[in-house]
């Protein structure tokens, strides 16, 4: 048959109905950040420009998720949608039990509290700041075992998600495995970057922990991100589909957390997803008491129509092709510039290495947080810091936690910007990296017990 040569991404949908963007003006923006608290998760949304705060909920549904809404059995037991919800996690991701929940950290929280007993650790690819929490909060200790090249922004490395088997081993032999709990895998790793695992590495984390009796536990809520790198990366995959290349990943995991405000594409929902039936029936019995009956687990009937809808289109090749297409055409936009990112480039976002920006800023004094302060200030478009103020402090000595990782979160909404809104973020940016010797750091007034980042203050040094 002729090889047909493929065309340049193009968004894969057209455009039924509009928000409009507000333009806002400098001394608008100079307000609001200081009444913000130089943080951007405190602004308000009329005041942002172009939001790439976040990935999580901001995605835009189809007209088929929006028929879906109308479709909404809102009984208290046993809506239909739930029962259709169920059945598309079971067809595409394989798991044979679910749990709804109302959003990705709620599994994490009854996962933790099932799995892990004071003094168990866990292994992972990395840490996410909500998943780490609650594994703290259940009595665990979080031990990262991700690839040195994953903490390394200009490291190329293909599969930054990778776990260093290595590392994994000497937990086991510290620890012993009768202390471990699970290992938790997630696909695309957010705080890398948005970098992949690949499936070689999975199956050979799951040869290792099956010869320890080990769970694998797997954040999904990125999967067929993950996938679309495996199927443009990794040797053997370049035929086979995202839906199958999803399927043989879950496949190699024993459950799973899932925000589903991301990848499945709706504004609300998550799951739990599990394997094991004892596991399970804890697990249903643990929603009630947090989230709702198992049959709806905090979502609306019509949410749950929503996701199920949601989740068939995520894997489709034309959307994550497209998806993950214009984060590369950003990314690759401030590559041409001389912009320091994270690379390779991820699948979710850009990730401005805020070390390399801002060199004269040590990381005392928030680079990442004062350059997505000085974005904001120059074109209202709303970015996130990923760096020390995210990672938190040591839960044993109370130190800050010093990321290698010091970054800005170019995040990208799923169907809602176009080409044009990414040209624009990346004038801003070369803007203000030529303007770069006037931003000073930022000293933190305020700093909340929990997820510091989302509701720190701060103030102009
Ligand atoms: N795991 C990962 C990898 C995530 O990115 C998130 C959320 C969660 C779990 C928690 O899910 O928000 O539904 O409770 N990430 C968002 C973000 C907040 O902006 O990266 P949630």
């Amino acid at each position: 048959m002729e090889q047909r040569k493929q065309r340049s991404w193009a968004e894969p949908f057209k455009i039924k109905m509009v928000e409009l963007v507000k333009m806002t003006s400098y001394e608008d923006r100079k307000a609001a950040l200081e009444a913000a608290g130089y943080n951007t998760f405190l602004l308000r949304s009329r005041d942002v420009y172009i939001d790439l705060l976040t990935d999580s909920g901001t995605s835009a549904m189809s007209d088929h998720q929006w028929a879906g809404m109308m479709l909404g059995d809102e009984a208290y037991a046993g809506s239909e949608n739930f029962y259709h919800l169920e059945e598309t996690i079971q067809k595409y991701y394989g798991y044979k039990y679910i749990v709804p929940t109302h959003q990705g950290r709620a599994a994490e929280h009854i996962i933790s509290q099932i799995m892990i007993k004071k003094g168990d650790v866990i292994p992972g690819n990395m840490y996410f700041t909500t998943t780490r929490l609650h594994q703290e909060l259940a009595g665990g200790i979080f031990i990262d075992v991700i690839i040195d090249e994953a903490h390394d922004p200009d490291n190329e490395h293909p599969f930054k998600g990778d776990i260093d088997l290595g590392k994994l081993q000497k937990v086991v032999e510290t620890y012993g495995a009768s202390r471990i709990p699970y290992v938790c895998v997630a696909t695309a790793v957010n705080m890398a970057g948005g970098q992949p695992i690949s499936l070689s590495n999975l199956k050979a984390v799951r040869e290792f922990t099956n010869l320890h009796g080990i769970p694998i536990i797997h954040d999904m809520t990125r999967v067929a991100e993950n996938a679309y790198f495996i199927k443009s990366r990794e040797p053997g995959y370049a035929d086979k589909s995202i839906s199958d290349i999803v399927i043989e990943i879950c496949s190699l995991t024993d459950g799973a957390t899932m925000s589903a405000k991301k990848d499945a594409l709706v504004n609300i929902g998550g799951f739990l997803a599990l394997n094991d039936y004892s596991v399970f029936e804890k697990a249903r019995n643990m929603v009630v008491v947090y989230e709702g009956l198992h049959t709806y687990g905090g979502l609306a009937g019509r949410d749950m129509e929503a996701l199920a809808i949601g989740i068939t289109e995520s894997v489709e090749e034309n959307h994550i092709r497209a998806r993950v297409g214009q984060v590369l055409y950003l990314g690759n936009k401030l590559i041409a510039s001389g912009i320091p990112i994270v690379k390779p480039i991820g699948s979710h976002g850009v990730f401005l290495n805020a070390k390399k920006f801002l060199p004269h800023l040590t990381q005392d004094m928030y680079p990442a947080q004062s350059l997505a302060a000085a974005i904001y200030l120059d074109s209202g478009v709303r970015t996130m810091e990923r760096g020390i103020v995210s990672a938190g402090r040591n839960k044993e000595t109370g130190e800050n936690n010093n990321p290698n990782l010091e970054l800005v979160r170019l995040t990208i909404p799923r169907r809602v910007y176009t080409q044009a809104h990414m040209d624009v973020v990346a004038e801003s940016i070369e803007e203000v990296y030529s303007n770069r010797e006037s931003i000073n750091g930022l000293k933190m007034i305020y700093e909340p017990e929990y997820l510091r980042f989302f509701q720190a203050r701060f103030e102009k040094l």
